[in-house]
């Protein structure tokens, strides 16, 4: 099983390149399915969620031609959503993004069918303000069986006014891609307002969309007929950025945090500098450095521009040598705090209670074995053991490998002490060992 091993208690110095976001690659890759034409997509992040997305759309006869490492051109001229194979499920079930296929389908052939979504498990992550939008605009939902089914009761959707009744990242992703050839104007109110909903706007009006209001709370489409094919560049990655910014704040040292938009790091660098760090921002770098003591301080996650909840676990994991009592509480998601138990296998002094932690800070962690609870929670440990005396080991990477560009390489070229290794599974890790009967 693949492992990180970390040598922790080193200040981090040097220069990070940031990737492309995520959350806005796995949007855009799906709704380049309504191109007829060729998508050239740049600053593509390399991590398997993208991996995913991409294999899922070659299944369906979309032609992926790499440019380079973060360069490809995505041709959906001529996909088909008939006799779709089961393969193709096993990969719809990995990740939440998936379920951005419905929209897309919808969008170009008036029909949708894929499995519900798979992702990071916080407990319940419904769908209904999905199926509210997408009947709205004209189509018949069926959720069942695992599997989502949908159709245009006419052949083709038909633009109308929907209010959220949540702030969604992936509500709003899912009908902006619907709406965007549908017949006549839609108007989305209560929308998120994340830079990767910007980007899959920016996206679509790039190959002949007219989408306006994307970043506001209001989101008014024109449908177009068709989309054409064009070049676009995604934005860089917030939530990558906040964990190295996190790794400073936690280490100590001082880093160029590069390829960033720092007007999206706002939220993050507000809170780093309540804890003593200091945030130096440039046009497109932020500086991040901390030699003093950090001071403890209160988090509330929510909706963009608040604090991110995809940055909770790492700023938990750096109060955790804070000096003090700070509260976090999670206003996005009903049980985040899974991680909270690897934390304390390495003495941080955390109490969750409902949506809250209360994070009474120790005058360092120590390494520990963890595991990686999902994708951020796995960025959390690493943080932690980054900071730790002694050797933390990390299982479970391959959640943090969905997010995280070459993870290990950056770091390392930070000075950290991390290494990915190849170790089998200590037998007490899967509890006492059955032998055969033979
Ligand atoms: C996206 O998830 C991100 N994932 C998550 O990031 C992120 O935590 C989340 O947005 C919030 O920013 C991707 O973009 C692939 P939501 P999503 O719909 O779209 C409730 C990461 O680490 N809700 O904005 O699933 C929901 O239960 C991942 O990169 C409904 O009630 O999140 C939650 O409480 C983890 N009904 C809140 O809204 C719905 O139909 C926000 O969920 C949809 C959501």
């Amino acid at each position: 099983m693949e492992k990180y091993v970390i040598h922790g208690g080193q200040p981090l110095h040097g220069r990070v390149e940031i990737s492309g976001a995520k959350n806005a690659a796995v949007a855009i890759i799906p709704a380049a399915l309504m191109v007829r034409g060729v998508c050239r997509l740049e600053n593509l992040p390399q991590i398997s969620d993208v991996d995913t997305q991409l294999r899922i759309l070659t299944y369906m006869g979309a032609k992926v031609k790499m440019i380079n490492p973060s360069t490809m051109e995505l041709d959906c001229t001529n996909v088909q959503i008939d006799n779709l194979p089961e393969e193709m499920w096993e990969l719809t079930r990995r990740i939440r993004a998936s379920y951005y296929l419905i929209g897309a389908m919808l969008g170009r052939f008036g029909e949708a069918y894929s499995t519900m979504p798979g992702g990071c498990n916080f407990g319940v992550r419904p769908i209904d303000q999905h199926v509210k939008g997408l009947t709205a605009l004209g189509a018949e939902v069926d959720v069942s069986g695992g599997f989502i089914n949908a159709r245009a009761k006419t052949g083709r959707l038909k633009g109308t006014t929907i209010y959220l009744d949540k702030v969604s990242v992936g509500a709003t992703v899912n009908i902006m891609i619907a709406a965007a050839t549908a017949e006549g104007r839609t108007v989305i109110e209560n929308v998120a307002r994340e830079p990767h909903i910007v980007d899959l706007a920016n996206f679509l009006n790039s190959m002949g969309a007219d989408v306006r209001g994307a970043g506001t709370d209001v989101i008014k489409i024109r449908g177009v007929k068709h989309l054409h094919g064009g070049t676009y560049a995604l934005i860089p990655d917030q939530i990558e950025a906040g964990t190295y910014m996190a790794a400073v704040a936690a280490c100590g040292g001082s880093v160029q945090v590069a390829n960033v938009i720092p007007k999206h790091l706002e939220c993050i660098s507000s809170k780093l500098r309540e804890m003593n760090v200091q945030v130096e921002e440039g046009d497109d770098f932020v500086l991040v450095s901390r030699e003093g003591m950090l001071r403890h301080t209160n988090v509330k996650t929510m909706p963009y521009p608040g604090f991110p909840t995809d940055m909770q676990p790492q700023i938990c994991a750096v109060l955790c040598c804070a000096p003090g009592v700070s509260v976090v509480t999670e206003g996005v998601w009903d049980s985040r705090y899974k991680y909270v138990a690897e934390l304390k296998k390495m003495g941080a002094q955390i109490q969750v209670e409902d949506q809250a932690a209360f994070i009474q800070g120790v005058g360092h962690l120590t390494g520990a074995t963890v595991k990686a609870c999902d994708l951020r929670a796995g960025a959390a440990v690493v943080v932690a053991g980054l900071a730790a005396h002694g050797v933390t080991k990390v299982e479970d990477i391959f959640y943090i490998e969905r997010g995280y560009e070459n993870l290990v390489g950056k770091l390392q070229a930070l000075g950290a002490d991390i290494r990915c290794i190849d170790e089998p599974e200590t037998p007490s890790a899967r509890g006492p060992v059955r032998w055969a009967v033979i």
